[in-house]
């Protein structure tokens, strides 16, 4: 597989940018941008809260699983994951053969900020957000490990991020 080919495959926890990042990543390599919860979206004609809240989580990764799937097996993308999809070990294979996986990182604390007025996702409800947030970082680090890249996110504007990245990926051209 050419790097050319290579899809570009961002993984990472929720509010570390995923989203932000692989916008920009697709603008700057005018190439299309796979977002996997956006597809899970339009498959389900209804939002993930709602998702979850009528269907359950259990359905909810299977049609995640079915959209990572669909979205590993097309080429010179910009592929944009929920925070839960690299966790199930043959949706990160799909997504590592026929890509280069950047994982996005930051600290708990972060995460919190970024995420505390947001309403839309099931996960991050709940009385003590900041120890709910810790908890299940600690439970999907060694996940999110598994990229072949990792960049540190804290005090990072999304393009500051993307340009790194960019930057990162000219290196291995070369
Ligand atoms: C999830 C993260 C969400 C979304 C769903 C589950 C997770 O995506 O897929 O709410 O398990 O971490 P973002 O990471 O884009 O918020």
């Amino acid at each position: 597989m050419s790097n050319f080919k290579k899809n570009i495959v961002l993984i990472g926890f929720m509010g570390t940018g995923k989203t932000s990042v692989g916008k920009i990543l697709a603008r700057e390599l005018d190439r299309p941008l796979v977002d996997v919860d956006q597809a899970i979206e339009e498959k389900e004609k209804r939002k993930i809260a709602e998702i979850f809240e009528k269907s359950g989580e259990a359905y909810f990764r299977a049609v995640e699983k079915e959209a990572v799937r669909e979205a590993a097996v097309r080429e010179s993308v910009v592929i944009t994951t929920g925070g839960g999809a690299v966790l199930d070990p043959e949706n990160l294979d799909a997504l590592r053969r026929n890509g280069t996986l950047i994982a996005l990182s930051a600290k708990p604390e972060t995460i919190y900020e970024r995420v505390k007025n947001s309403r839309h996702r099931p996960l991050l409800k709940g009385e003590d957000l900041l120890a709910q947030i810790q908890k299940l970082l600690e439970i999907r680090k060694p996940h999110y490990e598994k990229a072949d890249l990792t960049l540190d996110t804290d005090g990072q504007t999304s393009a500051e991020v993307a340009a790194r990245i960019l930057k990162r990926l000219s290196q291995n051209e070369e």
